[in-house]
């Protein structure tokens, strides 16, 4: 009998589901037969204008598209001062565990009060409108508080991911010009205290704008280096400022926040997001993809440093006025069910998370889920790479014990929000994110711009969430986004679409990684390595990897008089972890005479995937030295660590 494949098994939801929905099947013409209606109606629905727009889409300077136009908003003042001012007060707003067990419950209106005082706070530091305020801070509810209070003062926010290195953090700063940083005496992990601020000192000895530090104490480690008249502590600011801090009334395409992404070049990007597009964005997909309902608890295990965790952790939440959870801690202490435990604890409805975290919690194998009462979920998510089927049934079969819908959610730092997703009333498959979500125009084209079924990922118009440009980089914008087909923007991965018109995500088209779901420039990873004395050259490639979806693999070619050894390998893939973080080190480095290259010197980096992977070495007929691959394929096996 002939096996049917995973991916071709069709889940349709069950009748209930989708008759208590709050999207309904309409909605997905009515949205593609006039977006621009669909979304001022998004708009009068989800958010509130100071002063109401005059134009739903701006178009006329392509592709600097701008939504709202005209109108003024303030996105602290919809994330709060709405609930406030309604029976949504003494709802719980925000919850949080750290991994010590330390446990918040913040309502709406003690968030309120806090982001009021801590906005009040920033203004007496000098903190104005258009300022640039840098973030390197645990997943604690200051780092919620931070984001709304800039918000509020219409001060952008450039957070960086704790898991970055001290350079890293120094590159953003710099690139953002930002005189504050927002930070912590450390985080936990694995019940250790780890030492966040001696990074970000190490970071503002490369930085020149930093004027004022400002200092959470969470786990009130002894030996924090407070630096006279640059570094405060929050508490201490906290305690002298004012109650109340009016909202700044900003134009609705005024920026909200930088977040920096990696693409093709060394330099990372800063992605620009605006207010009240991206919070109509955020908000109508939250809604509508994972159905959220007054009485739900959403539970989105992104960290805040990410995008998914600015528009799902904090923003849309928040706007919509639901009961957000965030945990600080790693997700196997003190045993590999903390996760569960916190579920069922917490009583999570609504529970979004990434493939490599599934494929972790797959391989540890379902006696710790199976510990805990999950029956409260019902509705499940994924994002950040394509999730292996495999890894699909057995989220939908253990944790959703084949009730709950999978959404499997394909978007990007720069869209702002889900692009294609399943909503409750579409069938499922597994390992596909589906079709695009209303209004918004995902296709699959070749080269000459016709739809076809395996080519590049791409958006045919424009949709609010979208980015605004790249910060200080107007050319860069045009070019990596819009450069190859003018009028369309180009996501930069790849996919298949199948019969059904499902979007299938193969992987990325340019020299990005994706690790655990978090994208890296091969680019970047190949100049940390350069810069150690021994290293001539290198070229990294994402080789296969069975939880984290792709690794670094680096090959490298070392100068005259030195030789490769394990205390090599080590010393190099420490110094990416140092230069970048801990996410970018190579899994393992192989030492070569030489790189594939065509003649124009570009390194063929998909010929060292395929010995990577264990695959036959593809068409080598472009290569300026053919033998080259011959020598690195001998070597590779043997040789690498
Ligand atoms: O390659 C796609 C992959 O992650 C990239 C975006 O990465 P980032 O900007 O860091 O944002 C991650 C969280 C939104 C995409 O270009 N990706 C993201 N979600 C999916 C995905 N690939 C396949 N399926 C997904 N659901």
């Amino acid at each position: 009998m002939e096996q049917t494949r995973l991916e071709d098994l069709v889940f349709k939801p069950s009748e209930e589901f989708v008759a208590q929905a709050n999207i309904k099947k309409e909605m997905y013409d009515e949205a593609n037969s006039d977006y621009i209606a669909w979304w001022a109606k998004q708009a009068a629905e989800l958010v509130t204008f100071f002063k109401p727009y005059k134009q739903v889409l701006d178009d006329s300077n392509p592709p600097f598209y701008r939504w709202f136009t005209g109108g003024t908003f303030n996105v602290s003042y919809n994330c709060l001062d709405r609930h406030y001012n309604s029976d949504k007060r003494n709802k719980a707003a925000l919850c949080y565990e750290s991994e010590v067990g330390k446990k918040v419950i913040m309502t709406y209106r003690e968030l309120y009060v806090e982001v009021n005082k801590f906005a009040s706070a920033l203004k007496k530091l000098g903190v104005k409108k258009g300022d640039r305020v840098n973030m390197y801070m645990p997943m604690i509810p200051e780092q919620a508080v931070a984001m709304l209070a800039c918000a509020r003062i219409g001060a952008i926010h450039s957070i960086v991911f704790g898991g970055f290195s001290a350079d890293s953090l120094a590159d953003r700063i710099n690139d953002a010009t930002a005189k504050w940083l927002i930070t912590a005496d450390g985080n936990w992990r694995k019940g250790a205290a780890f030492n966040l601020k001696a990074n970000a000192d190490a970071a503002l000895e490369k930085t020149t704008t930093v004027e004022k530090v400002i200092v959470v104490k969470n786990t009130g480690q002894d030996g924090i280096n407070m630096v006279e008249g640059r570094d405060v502590w929050y508490h201490d600011i906290m305690a002298g400022a004012d109650k109340y801090c009016p909202c700044e009334e900003m134009e609705a395409d005024a920026p909200l926040f930088l977040l920096y992404t990696s693409g093709s070049t060394g330099k990372p990007k800063g992605i620009q997001h605006s207010t009240a597009g991206y919070l109509t964005y955020t908000c109508s997909t939250l809604k509508y993809v994972f159905d959220l309902k007054e009485t739900d608890v959403f539970w989105c295990t992104a960290d805040i440093g990410w995008i998914t965790g600015h528009s799902y952790v904090i923003y849309a939440p928040l706007a919509l006025g639901m009961t957000t959870f965030m945990y600080d801690g790693t997700i196997d202490y003190p045993d590999k069910d903390r996760m569960w435990d916190m579920a069922e604890r917490w009583g999570v409805t609504v529970f979004y998370t990434a493939p490599t975290a599934i494929r972790t919690y797959m391989k540890w194998g379902s006696s710790y889920p199976d510990k805990h009462d999950l029956s409260q979920l019902r509705i499940l998510g994924t994002v950040g790479e394509p999730i292996n089927p495999e890894a699909w049934m057995w989220y939908y079969k253990t944790i959703g014990k084949e009730r709950c819908q999978i959404m499997d959610t394909w978007w990007q730092t720069e869209t702002g929000g889900f692009m294609c997703t399943p909503t409750p009333v579409v069938p499922l498959k597994p390992g596909t994110a589906t079709i695009p979500f209303p209004g918004v125009f995902v296709d699959v084209i070749d080269d000459n711009r016709q739809p076809t079924n395996r080519g590049y990922l791409v958006v045919k118009k424009p949709w609010p969430g979208m980015l605004m440009t790249i910060y200080g980089d107007n050319d860069r914008y045009k070019a990596t986004y819009w450069g190859k087909f003018g009028d369309i923007y180009l996501a930069g991965d790849s996919a298949i679409k199948d019969e059904m018109g499902y979007i299938w995500v193969i992987g990325r088209i340019d020299d990005v990684l994706n690790v655990s779901g978090h994208r890296l420039g091969t680019a970047e990873i190949e100049s940390a390595l350069v810069e150690c004395q021994e290293v001539a050259e290198a070229a990294v490639i994402g080789k296969k990897h069975d939880v984290k979806g792709e690794a670094p693999v680096a090959f490298v070619i070392l100068k005259d008089g030195y030789s490769g050894s394990p205390e090599l390998i080590d010393k190099l893939k420490k110094h990416v972890g140092v230069k970048i973080g801990p996410i970018a080190r190579p899994d393992s480095i192989l030492f070569t005479g030489a790189l594939p290259k065509t003649r124009s010197g570009k390194i063929m980096r998909r010929l060292l995937k395929d010995i990577a992977e264990g695959r036959a070495i593809g068409d080598v007929t472009t290569l300026a030295d053919p033998g080259a691959m011959q020598d690195i394929a001998g070597k590779y096996g043997k040789d690498e660590d």
